[in-house]
């Protein structure tokens, strides 16, 4: 199962994905804890960085616990990038620097000409890539769209690209950025890039379980698979992915009780992590997630999707499972 990132060995083949808002040191803990390989940090902007913004460096925190975890950043200037990668190569912990290079939202792509706008100008790609490669002692992985829109799928060239510039791995989201997060992932696009290079290739895409993970791994070839959205409220799928791909078992489900114990886990970490009202305001969308698929939480859902008070979180999930397990 354990595949190599330039020096770095990961242990499988199970990625949780950069996510921002979501895969802070706090998920990545448990998303590590859980079975996955390798976490990656969400995005952290190289100018933020640069100009010290509180906020952008409090998202480098991280713990050994972690590790392996690769910090991904974004930006589009060739000098505030590769100075960004230098700080992280500096100050961080971490073990892989990952620059971002698909990401969709407006602010990133369109404003900043960032994320996944670089998708369009591979030479550009490769100048960033090449320049950080050279002034880093961490390995560089690169995380990609399949192309800017359906008629411009140029990822096995940008992939060609990476690969020269000298980084040491690349993910492939399989959409392109005018998809966002629409339609399903085309494993073709993957299976191309890791027929077109020789680093290791993690696709990414609609990972939901062990079997979509298996067929990805097979179909394309990919040396590891990187998980997203399934992940949200779910920590456990790494342990259901890793399960299924050493020998086809289904493990069970969590129970109600290990839901509800996660969920106030969870929050203590954001507490501790981000201070209780940020916790609350960030609980507002996990409480939600964690909730998924269980009938008559719909009341409890709507209390969490305000909810700001410590106390109140944890007397509210209390009392929803408690009732839960006496009507049930
Ligand atoms: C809430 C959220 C935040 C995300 N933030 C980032 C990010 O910071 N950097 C990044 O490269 N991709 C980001 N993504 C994209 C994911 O890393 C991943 O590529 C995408 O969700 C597709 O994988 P999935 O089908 O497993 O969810 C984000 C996705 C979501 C849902």
């Amino acid at each position: 199962m354990a595949f190599k990132i330039k020096d770095i060995t990961i242990e499988n083949k199970i990625m949780l994905a950069p996510m921002a808002g979501v895969s802070n040191s706090a998920f990545r803990t448990l998303a590590r804890k859980y079975g996955a390989g390798l976490v990656f940090a969400e995005m952290v902007s190289d100018k933020g960085l640069l100009h010290k913004n509180e906020k952008t460096l409090n998202l480098l925190y991280m713990t050994d616990y972690e590790k392996p975890m690769a910090q991904q950043i974004f930006g589009s200037d060739l000098k505030t990038m590769v100075d960004a990668a230098v700080y992280i190569d500096i100050h961080s912990n971490c073990d892989v620097i990952d620059i971002n290079m698909g990401c969709p939202v407006p602010k990133v792509a369109i404003k900043a000409q960032a994320g996944a706008s670089l998708m369009k100008y591979p030479e550009r790609i490769y100048e960033i890539v090449s320049e950080i490669v050279k002034k880093v002692s961490k390995p560089v992985t690169v995380k990609i769209r399949s192309g800017w829109d359906h008629q411009s799928v140029n990822a096995v060239e940008v992939a060609k690209q990476i690969e020269k510039a000298g980084a040491s791995a690349i993910t492939v989201h399989a959409r392109t950025r005018s998809q966002g997060y629409s339609g399903k992932a085309d494993l073709d696009v993957i299976k191309a890039v890791k027929q077109a290079v020789k680093i290791p290739v993690i696709g990414n895409g609609d990972v939901v379980d062990g079997p979509s993970a298996k067929q990805m791994l097979e179909y394309t070839g990919c040396d590891a698979v990187m998980i997203g959205r399934a992940a949200l409220g779910n920590p456990w799928i790494f342990r259901e992915v890793e399960a299924y791909l050493n020998d086809g078992s289904i493990i069970d489900k969590p129970t109600h009780k290990e839901i509800e114990e996660m969920m106030i886990y969870h929050f203590e970490s954001l507490v501790e992590l981000k201070g209780e009202h940020v916790a609350c305001l960030e609980m507002r969308s996990h409480g939600p997630w964690y909730l998924k698929g269980i009938p008559h939480a719909s009341s409890l859902r709507k209390q969490l999707s305000h909810i700001n008070d410590k106390g109140q979180f944890i007397e509210q999930v209390r009392t929803f499972f408690r009732s839960y397990t006496e009507n049930n």
